[in-house]
């Protein structure tokens, strides 16, 4: 969701601005603006559509040349997304400038009372009515960094806000509540930015911006304080990726590098998580060994697709810990009542690690006592600064929308949360957690024989490419990968897709299969729970008397599925918990052709963001 870019320093602010917005396009926008501050007066640009829109504008109407400047993409939520309530906003005198990310939920009473005193607006957007109590604060004698902090006061929702002022024409200032932004620290620069993708071709360096702070960057400083004026304590990191991390690096889509790059993901994950004794030792997780042993329920609450590795996750615990375990969508949680207390481990599991959903659930749940467990593939952010404990997965920066190797890292990490409240407990031998582990670390060599072979499943993809309907069949942990399938197909190919459980087809969704309708069956492998595999094989059998065409992912020398698969997908022999890691592979596969053949744009889908920063 909206990406925001500011900076201070002796480069071209417009170039750099420009670039960090072109950084942060896999966020999801539906238009973009930027503003410069030169020569005592704001100069302002904003188009709706894609950047290349605004590229253009400023084309035909350069700005002048500036050092301080800020930029946005928006993602509509007051306003349609047009020109005129694309941002930056501009105060009446067009002195102050203003961007905006999140809701200002108190927006219509603070518009009713600036047009009851003669102000005139000129969008539909909550965002306004910033710029124009700003520009009063400042007229009336504050500094910019002063009226950001009084007007921060009076705001209700969650925001991230970047103003500049014509008349202060060497600084940017910024504020944050619940809502991403971090600070960039370059030499004789600094930045601001949704999230560090978006400077990290100028510096690694990072300062975080926690909640209800205000920010503001000149070229050689940056002064944080609360909303009341009080210095708060600079916490910096060191980012560990490079721009070149965050480059297409010869693949036509981010989907296509994302996916290539699940085997080298799934190693990173795992390195340096067990000792040399193969005991796990997870040294964030900042829980202690007594802590864990007092847990009496686990729940995962995650969105998306992380939700769907949180499924498997429940398998995992259930099975290696005994401990029961609960899987829920994050935005449901907290309208349930649900039973929480201190024996209760909460796990969020989220790649940005900014989803607002799953932050207001974790919140939650450490009110009421439980202890919260992030699994987050972006160090720094919200999430996991606001859990008790914290395991990063190592995927690298994530840019195409549909997530790939985050998903396969953050099933890396649930395994390993399993098995380490496993050898905490001693619910599991420590041999039997070796082996488990030396599978794991099978793992990327397995994913990589699955990509070699992945042509035929392009191929069935730009067959199969006007089907109105394609359904996912799966059982065990198959089931959250049809669900992950059916998503996949949703979110970039925009194609009628449902993930069912295999069993409950004949209690409902049998009804969509006619002629024709191509149908996934993930098979579990039938060297695990025997009974588990027959039941999946009558179920393909069902779905193809039906005249459906059956496309069977199963395991190599898995010969009972023969007979009844139009087509099959092979992936390795692999342990039956473990199969998601190679079972969802073909289906990221199968929508990314899907969506490339359907002529879409594959990493930046209509309508969806990334980093999805409103509830
Ligand atoms: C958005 C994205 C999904 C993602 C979900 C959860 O909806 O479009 O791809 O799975 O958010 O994101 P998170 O960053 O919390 O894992």
């Amino acid at each position: 969701m909206c990406g925001i870019v500011g900076y201070v320093g002796d480069q071209q602010a417009l170039d750099v601005v420009v670039e960090g917005l072109r950084r942060l396009e896999y966020r999801g926008y539906d238009s973009a603006g930027v503003a410069v501050v030169a020569d005592g007066a704001l100069a302002s640009a904003k188009r709706a559509g894609k950047l290349a829109n605004l590229e253009k504008a400023l084309g035909d109407k350069p700005l002048p040349s500036s050092t301080t400047g800020l930029g946005h993409t928006r993602w509509a939520t007051h306003g349609a997304p047009t020109d005129r309530n694309a941002h930056p906003h501009l105060d009446e005198s067009g002195r102050v400038a203003v961007i905006h990310n999140g809701i200002i939920e108190n927006f219509a009473g603070l518009r009713a009372e600036l047009e009851d005193g003669g102000t005139a607006f000129s969008s539909d957007t909550d965002t306004e009515v910033v710029s124009h109590l700003l520009a009063s604060h400042v007229a009336a004698g504050s500094d910019l960094a002063d009226a950001m902090r009084s007007v921060c006061r009076r705001l209700d929702g969650a925001f991230t806000l970047v103003a500049v002022h014509a008349d202060i024409p060497d600084r940017v200032v910024a504020a944050r509540r619940n809502s991403p932004l971090v600070v960039g620290l370059g030499d004789g620069e600094n930045f601001l930015a949704s999230d560090v993708s978006a400077f990290i071709a100028h510096t690694r360096e990072a300062l975080e911006i926690g909640e209800g702070q205000v920010v503001e960057i000149t070229a050689n400083g940056v002064t944080l304080t609360d909303f009341d004026g009080a210095p708060v304590d600079e916490k910096r990191y060191h980012v560990d990726w490079d721009a070149s991390a965050a480059e297409k690096g010869g693949y036509d889509y981010f989907m296509l590098k994302e996916i290539a790059e699940q085997p080298r993901a799934v190693a990173d994950t795992l390195l340096g998580r067990v000792d040399s004794d193969g005991q796990l030792s997870l040294d964030e997780m900042r829980l202690s060994d007594d802590e864990l042993r007092d847990v009496d329920k686990v729940i995962v609450i995650a969105c998306g697709t992380a939700y769907h590795a949180g499924m498997v996750a429940k398998y995992a615990i259930e099975h290696w810990t005994r401990v029961p375990c609960e899987v829920e969508l994050a935005s449901e949680f907290r309208y349930r009542d649900p039973v929480v207390d201190r024996q209760t481990l909460v796990v969020a599991i989220s790649q940005s690690g900014e989803t607002m959903d799953t932050l207001m659930a974790l919140r939650y749940a450490r009110e009421q006592g439980a202890r919260v467990l992030a699994i987050s593939n972006t160090n720094g952010s919200t999430i996991p600064r606001e859990s008790d404990a914290v395991l990063y997965t190592h995927a690298g920066p994530e840019v195409a929308v549909a997530s790939t190797k985050a998903h396969l890292t953050q099933l890396v990490a649930c395994y390993l949360v399993a098995l380490y409240l496993g050898q905490v407990r001693g619910t599991k031998w420590g041999d039997e957690t070796r082996a488990v582990v030396r599978e794991l670390a099978d793992m990327p060599g397995k994913i990589d024989q699955v990509l070699e072979t992945m042509e035929p499943v392009r191929e069935l993809a730009r067959q199969l490419s006007d089907a109105t309907s394609v359904l996912f069949l799966g059982r065990h942990v198959g089931f959250p990968v049809a669900l992950e399938g059916a998503l996949k197909l949703k979110e970039i190919a925009y194609m009628h897709a449902e993930g069912f459980a295999a069993g409950e087809l004949k209690h409902g969704p049998i009804a969509l299969v006619e002629p024709g309708v191509p149908v996934f069956v993930v098979v579990p492998s039938p060297r695990g729970r025997s009974v588990l595999h027959d039941k999946i094989v009558s179920n393909i059998q069902e779905v193809r008397a039906r005249g459906a065409r059956t496309i069977v992912i199963a395991e190599q020398a898995d010969e009972a599925v023969v007979p009844y698969a139009d087509h099959i997908v092979r992936v390795p022999v692999c342990p039956t918990l473990l199969q998601p890691l190679v079972a969802v592979v073909p289906l990221q596969v199968f929508a990314c052709e899907m969506a490339s053949v359907r002529g879409f744009d594959v990493d930046q889908p209509r309508n969806l963001a990334k980093s999805v920063t409103v509830e």
